[in-house]
């Protein structure tokens, strides 16, 4: 299918002389005189040497763009590399928004950032909130009815597996929504946790709807939320608006080096193992919640968390703090009343959060 990506876009930046910064418009090779760098770092040990911490990086790092399109299953010019997915969010908003006019839909309860980033960009917030009753599903229904209603909806943000609540989104879900979609808005879908599940990507279907937008990022199941790196997936058109507003070099070289470590085929074959720890984990302390008397529910989800209500989510959350554990408080969500989210950490840190959670079960 063939669209206008273009026209979805506020029309300033569309318009706008994109920036051309030194490294973008010319070879970083022979005599660098184009970018006011220093000829030498000041730092001596061979490591940062190596980095040439005096010259800018270069905008989109090459081998990194190779080795994750290897990594996705997608051509290069259909990758942008930022500053953690929370970049790709913010800069969707900020090149398909306008201030004042324009709006996102998203499914509450989900991740915290959508709403921000619209709110920043002075973009409206449809939500459309998640079934409490029934797993926190998707209201399908209404959610097409609001694309096709709101004329004004530039993106419907979905997350798959969806934090905090941990469910998938099914294909046929999924393409129904695009379907409703049409040309109206590009359908953003956040897969920051996908690997830690059997679902396949919606990378794929990137050919079929070019109003999709696939979020991934090296901070969950790559173990590099330091590292600050997430990808945009979309179709080149959106990839092409987007570099217009983003930072001339938003990757530090520290980054840039750090993001191929994290993803070499040593840390790959440790990912695939850390994935299978969490999975058996997550198993693991779902069964022992089912157990404690004061878990009112628990959602076991696909990704590397566990949802749980009891009737005092603060006061739990309070009670592993005072041990020196740290659990996320949802209760201030809507529809979230009671819940607190637990990360799978590792065996070590489980097995402390079950002891903690045995004691505050059996208090008087
Ligand atoms: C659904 C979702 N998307 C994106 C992010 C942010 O990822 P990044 O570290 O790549 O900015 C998070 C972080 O928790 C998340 O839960």
């Amino acid at each position: 299918m063939k669209m206008d990506i273009e026209r979805l876009a506020r029309p300033e930046i569309v318009a706008m002389k994109a920036y051309a910064s030194a490294r973008s418009s010319a070879a970083a090779d022979g005599i660098l005189l184009n970018a006011n760098e220093a000829p030498y770092t000041h730092v001596a040990d061979p490591e940062w040497q190596r980095l040439a911490l005096n010259r800018y990086p270069q905008p989109q790092p090459a081998l990194l763009r190779t080795r994750l399109a290897e990594l996705y299953g997608v051509g290069e010019d259909k990758l942008l590399m930022t500053r953690g997915s929370d970049e790709g969010i913010d800069l969707l908003t900020r090149v398909f928004c306008r201030p004042g006019q324009d709006a996102v839909a998203e499914c509450s309860p989900c991740f915290g950032m959508y709403r921000i980033a619209a709110t920043i960009q002075g973009a409206r917030v449809i939500d459309v909130p998640r079934q409490a009753g029934k797993g926190f599903q998707i209201d399908f229904e209404q959610l097409e009815k609001v694309i096709s209603e709101a004329p004004d909806v530039r993106l419907v943000f979905l997350t798959s597996p969806n934090n905090p609540t941990g469910d998938l989104i099914s294909r046929a879900q999924l393409e129904a929504v695009l379907a409703a979609t049409g040309e109206r808005a590009l359908v953003v879908l956040d897969e920051a946790y996908i690997e830690f599940c059997d679902a396949a990507s919606a990378i794929e279907l990137l050919g079929k709807w070019p109003q999709l937008v696939v979020l991934r990022t090296l901070s969950k199941a790559w173990a590099a939320a330091g590292v600050r790196c997430g990808i945009v997936v979309a179709d080149p058109a959106v990839i092409g608006l987007l570099q217009r507003v983003i930072a001339p070099y938003p990757l530090s070289a520290m980054a840039i080096d750090a993001a191929l470590a994290a993803i070499s085929a040593a840390s790959a074959e440790r990912q695939r193992r850390f994935v299978a720890a969490v999975r058996q984990g997550r198993a693991d302390l779902y069964r022992f919640l089912e157990q404690c008397d004061f878990v009112r529910q628990a959602w076991q989800g696909e990704a590397n968390f566990i949802l749980v209500r009891v009737a005092d989510g603060s006061g739990l959350v309070n009670w592993c703090a005072a041990r020196g554990i740290r659990i996320r408080d949802f209760g201030s969500y809507a529809g979230l009343a009671g819940c607190v989210r637990l990360t799978i950490g590792s065996p070590a840190e489980l097995a402390a959060l079950k002891s903690a959670l045995t004691a505050y079960g059996e208090q008087p």
